[in-house]
């Protein structure tokens, strides 16, 4: 045994809740092009050392690994994080995808990047941006009546025409600009005259310098507003079939004089701000534009939110000075020479769109942007922000504010240093210690030297439901699919890919395709007619490619969760499908608690790693016949997630439930499971079965009747040191 043997769920889900916090501190390389729903690199190392390594992870996390000669694959890489775990551990690696961008993404992350060349067209960039469109992005500072200083954050509210009066109109929901957080006091626009307040007390606004009350709540509730100038009341959409326009209504800006001063600098525009605006427009409106794309949005599960709003093609998401100035960069790009460096840009450039359009929303109380795919999916809110599209530099060269050019070349830069030197992250009680991990690194050649090839990259764009990798040649799949229809992928990177195949050309390799969608795609998505019969059998066709390329005893290994049982059948599915047993399921915390889509939805930051072999051995512990067992089980492992800091909730107890029903299911199905029955009959088998395992609801009854936890880990039968030890395990 190796996974199931090694690996500590305590330790691992230490690094990983640390790391999902803030996950540029400990995997620089996600910061070189967004991906969505990237698990922690941490666990996949963790996984990764475990299954070839025969000691306990904790003794050779830290230490320096090289599994040359050892082949891994990832059917589902996205933005690649099992893959470059195990490139950076020596091991050759073979990863598809059905999105071109993922493939883009992946290319970029591995490929050698000189990164001083890098750096000296990263200054040429930002000089010839600063020179073409830099005082587009400047302001004058109302305290000290300094001019030219730099905007760090337009701030846009959406605007209706009255049906009754045709008159422009706010769409506000609320007039807090600011909260007291980042900020000394709560800052709120007035309805009447726009100027900016500051409030102590949101609950007793007062009144505004033009006499008028201050308001908390704004105009919109429930998509109708009502006109301020003649009282009709609207209803939503207030733009008729046209995408809605804006009016800029406040600036944060930056001035280095008044650093000292504390909280930050807002003002309301004033006529030069305006006339920036205009002169924006202007010369958009006389451009023949090159490298703004024209492709219609198409509809479906995300998209046709965009449309309900009036968008109908990607450019509207955009306004005139964000076209403008994504035309300058992408004209600057396109000159590059040198074709790695143009890559590095055109991807740059591709990261940098989700701050730089008008769907970014301003987080009132951190008092930053909020890039378009902070949710996954595209939330149009009533009040965007517009970012510095340059990026400003602090007097010691650090990036303040976010979504410029400086900001993504800052992280790109440190993403790539990573890839030379990666390093870990260990606490030394609350002191944070980095190590570096010497003999390690991401890519094909050694830092050093272009020496000939020790590991191998196999990177493909195409269905894994269809590839075909020669019998007995994987040493272990590590992945981490789709979990049903969370993400809806080709939908969103969408966005990014328009352009990208505009700035590159449609000839340029790996950008062929004209849409990252896929009717393969293996999510569900409604507009799309896929369901959980196409997940299913989808799955269940990758599944049974990866097993019959594996060496015997090789593990299938792979992340997942879920709140619904029906995605679990069909994972329960295609491990049968595939011949395969699951021999473990470890639960590891892999999203942030806090994060956006997650916070506040009942949401589970849990994963399942399930662990699928032909044949291999099981911790006898892990067995379980009925929901009281289960419970006790379940117990055990919230009490180790515990001692790493998390806080389970509901959702993440569902999750670790359902993903133990799932293997167990397996176990009872796996000697007379019949793969000639309809997807039908097969999930309806499994459901019955998982159903007559242990149900949620007798589940939480049990949970509720145990002894408490201390007594609980003290159970011989489910004792860690009795589960970890070789006699205990039970050969499959
Ligand atoms: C959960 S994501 C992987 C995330 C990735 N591990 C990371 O770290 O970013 C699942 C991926 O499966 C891909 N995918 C969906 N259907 C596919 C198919 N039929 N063949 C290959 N890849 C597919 C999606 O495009 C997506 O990138």
């Amino acid at each position: 045994m190796s996974i199931e043997s090694n690996f500590d769920i305590e330790f691992t889900a230490r690094l990983a809740l640390r790391e999902k916090q803030i996950q540029q501190n400990y995997r620089p390389i996600i910061a070189v092009h967004k991906w969505f729903a990237r698990r922690p690199g941490t666990l996949f190392r963790s996984l990764i050392l475990s299954e070839f390594k025969n000691q306990p992870i904790d003794q050779t996390y830290y230490c320096t690994n090289n599994f040359e000669g050892i082949t891994i694959a990832d059917p589902f890489m996205g933005g690649g994080t099992p893959l470059l775990e195990a490139n950076r551990l020596g091991c050759n690696v073979i990863g598809t995808d059905i999105n071109p961008m993922a493939t883009w993404i992946v290319q970029e992350e591995i490929s050698k990047l000189d990164l001083s060349k890098y750096s000296e067209v990263a200054e040429h960039l930002l000089s010839y941006l600063e020179d073409e469109i830099g005082y587009l992005y400047k302001t004058r500072c109302p305290i000290t009546g300094t001019e030219g200083v730099e905007v760090k954050y337009f701030l846009w509210v959406k605007t209706g025409i009255c049906t009754a009066c045709q008159q422009s109109f706010d769409l506000f929901p609320g007039y807090i600009l600011a909260k007291d957080v980042r900020h000394p006091t709560y800052v709120l626009v007035c309805a009447t005259c726009g100027d900016l307040n500051e409030v102590e007390d949101p609950a007793n606004p007062g009144f505004c310098n033009c006499g008028e009350v201050l308001q908390v709540k704004g105009a919109v509730k429930r998509s109708q507003c009502t006109c301020p100038h003649c009282g009709h009341i609207n209803k939503a959409p207030f733009h008729g079939d046209e995408p809605p326009s804006h009016r800029l209504f406040a600036i944060e800006y930056y001035n280095p004089e008044l650093k000292d001063r504390s909280g930050r600098l807002f003002k309301k525009p004033d006529a030069d701000d305006i006339a920036r605006v205009e002169k924006a427009q202007f010369l958009w409106s006389n451009i023949n534009s090159s490298f703004v794309p024209e492709d219609d949005i198409p509809k479906g599960d995300e998209t046709n939110r965009l449309h309900r709003w009036g968008y109908k093609r990607f450019c509207e998401l955009f306004n005139s000075r964000q076209l403008l100035a994504l035309e300058t960069a992408a004209s600057f790009i396109a000159q590059i020479k040198d074709k790695r460096l143009r890559c590095a840009f055109a991807t740059n450039f591709s990261d940098l769109l989700r701050y730089q359009n008008m769907l970014c929303r301003y987080d009132t109380m951190a008092l930053k942007s909020l890039d378009i795919f902070s949710i996954h999916g595209f939330p149009v809110g009533y009040v965007q922000v517009e970012s510095n599209f340059l990026g400003i530099r602090k007097h010691n060269g650090l990036p303040v504010g976010s979504g410029g050019w400086i900001n993504i070349i800052e992280k790109y830069s440190k993403a790539k240093r990573y890839c030379t030197s990666p390093f870990e992250v260990v606490f030394q009680g609350k002191k944070k210690k980095i190590i570096e991990i010497g003999g390690e690194w991401i890519g094909e050649h050694t830092p050093k030297s272009f020496k000939p090839h020790s590991r191998t990259i196999d990177l493909r764009c195409v269905s894994a439901t269809s590839l075909n990798l020669p019998e007995n040649s994987l040493d272990a799949v590590f992945t981490d699919p789709p979990y049903y229809g969370m993400v809806q992928y080709g939908e969103l990177m969408q966005f990014c890919y328009v352009w990208l195949r505009k700035l590159m050309g449609a000839n340029f390799p790996g950008l062929g395709q004209t849409t990252t969608r896929h009717q393969n795609e293996l999510t569900g998505n409604d507009t799309a007619s896929r369901g959980i019969i196409h997940f299913a059998e989808g799955l269940a066709q990758v599944y049974s490619r990866m097993a019959s390329a594996l060496k015997p005893g090789a593990p299938l290994v792979f992340t997942y969760h879920h709140n619904r049982q029906e995605a679990y059948l069909a994972v329960a599915m295609s491990i049968l499908d595939a011949d395969l047993t699951c021999s473990a399921s470890l639960p590891c915390p892999a999203e942030m608690g806090g994060s956006i889509h997650i916070h506040g939805t009942g949401s589970s930051i849990i994963d399942t790693v399930f662990i699928c072999r032909h044949h291999g051995s099981t911790v006898r512990s892990s067995l379980f016949e009925n929901a009281s067992q289960l419970a006790r089980l379940v117990q055990h492992e919230l009490e180790e997630l515990r001692n790493a800091g998390m806080k389970p909730t509901e959702g993440d107890i569902r999750c670790i439930a359902f993903g133990h029903i799932t293997r167990i299911a397996i176990w009872h199905l796996k000697s007379i499971w019949d793969t000639d029955k309809t997807t039908e009959q097969k999930l309806e088998i499994i459901r019955n079965t998982m159903n007559e395992i242990a149900t949620l609801d007798e589940l939480t009854i049990e949970l509720e009747h145990l002894e408490p936890r201390q007594q609980v880990i003290n159970f011989g039968l489910f004792a860690v040191s009795e589960a970890k030890e070789q006699h205990d395990a039970i050969t499959f």
